[in-house]
């Protein structure tokens, strides 16, 4: 079985095929960071174009890499949302195209769950498996239950955890895209210097809260006057450790629940965080469960992952109309309880 996945949702076109040996055949990713950095963050209606321009053959190289042809496959998969609705749109049009043309199934796949299901992908495990997922839209904790099986145990209340990177690397005058940056720049810093606070932390139960810390590294900076290298060093070392001591608060809580049914796994942007990496990975070491995370170009958002979700979900016989309408929202467990807190993102 190969299937040919396509992500559009956000600032990275990208293309793969993957088999059911869970091997990935091809895989390209264009970034648009460039078209977005001088604006300081993606615009939405700039990322659809780009894909536009760009999707039609960034597939056929792939294709070619590959050595496959359209004939040649099982299915078409595409992110369905949620995410940037212009760019999902783009690639769920051309994914229709396709699969209309070829005569092949098509799956609309969650983006989310995408990066829930990339550690399979990568290790071949089993379910169920503790996750956190932590991308530029998202900060969730879920247990993975199976396919399409999802039960959110917390999440945030207000910032994504990289979003708040992105706002700290913005005041701190660091630049898009701001985990990275962040990540960079904290190297040479002091992370003791500034004590900025633990949203949430020793609080019941797993949701998240970012917005306070950002608006701390807003007055820390405001308080500098203007930042001198070393100062921007320790204030994002400081902000760091403060996201890595709430995520390893909450993950803890949820561990508490999950106890040790599977690993405890990460997934999306802010997973190639190596300081949160580490983090995580004494955690689930001081509690006996394996840690896994997928290599740093799968954390980040990818078409492999499409293309392995839309392979499990096609080994199980599901498949897609081709009246699908793309989805800007698209929570992974619709059931689960609303974080305590307004503003509560999907
Ligand atoms: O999963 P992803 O590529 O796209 C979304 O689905 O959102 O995640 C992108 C997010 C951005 O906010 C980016 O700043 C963050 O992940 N990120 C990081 C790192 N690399 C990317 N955050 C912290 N440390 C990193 N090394
Ligand atoms: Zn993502």
């Amino acid at each position: 079985m190969r299937v040919l996945g396509i992500e559009t949702s956000c600032d990275e076109t990208a293309a793969a095929i993957v088999d059911e040996a869970r091997t990935i055949l091809a895989e390209r990713v264009l970034s648009q960071e460039a078209l977005h950095i001088p604006y300081g963050g993606i615009v939405p209606e700039v990322a659809a174009r780009a894909h536009l321009d760009h999707l039609d053959g960034l597939i056929a190289r792939t294709l070619d890499d590959a050595q496959v042809n359209l004939a040649d496959l099982d299915a078409i998969a595409v992110t369905g949302g949620p995410g940037l609705i212009g760019g999902v749109f783009v690639g769920v049009m051309t994914a229709k195209a396709l699969a209309l043309a070829a005569g092949k199934p098509f799956l609309a796949i969650n983006h989310l769950e995408g990066h829930a299901l990339t550690v399979r992908l990568t290790d071949g495990i089993d379910f169920p498996y503790l996750l956190l997922l932590a991308s530029g839209g998202h900060c969730q904790l879920l247990v993975v239950e199976g396919v399409g099986r999802y039960r959110r145990l917390g999440t945030t209340i207000d910032d994504a955890a990289g979003e708040a990177f992105d706002k700290a690397a913005k005041l701190l005058g660091l630049g898009y895209p701001g985990g990275p940056a962040i990540e960079r720049c904290a190297q040479a810093g002091d992370p003791q210097r500034f004590p900025l606070p633990r949203p949430m932390l020793g609080r019941p139960g797993c949701d998240f809260s970012f917005s306070g810390l950002k608006t701390a590294v807003r007055q820390t900076a405001q308080g500098l006057g203007s930042l001198t290298d070393r100062d921007r060093a320790d204030l994002a070392a400081s902000f760091q450790q403060a996201v890595a001591d709430v995520v390893a608060d909450r993950a803890g809580h949820a561990l508490d629940q999950f106890g040790r049914q599977g690993p405890l796994v990460v997934a999306g942007g802010v997973a190639a965080n190596a300081t949160l990496r580490a983090r995580l990975k004494a955690l689930a070491e001081s509690r006996g469960v394996a840690f896994l995370a997928p290599p740093l170009r799968l954390c980040t958002d990818n078409a492999a992952m499409i293309a392995w979700a839309g392979l499990e979900r096609l080994r199980l016989g599901w498949t897609d109309g081709l009246d699908f309408a793309p989805r800007p929202r698209w929570p992974l467990d619709p059931a689960a309880p609303k974080a305590v807190g307004a503003g509560v993102k999907a």
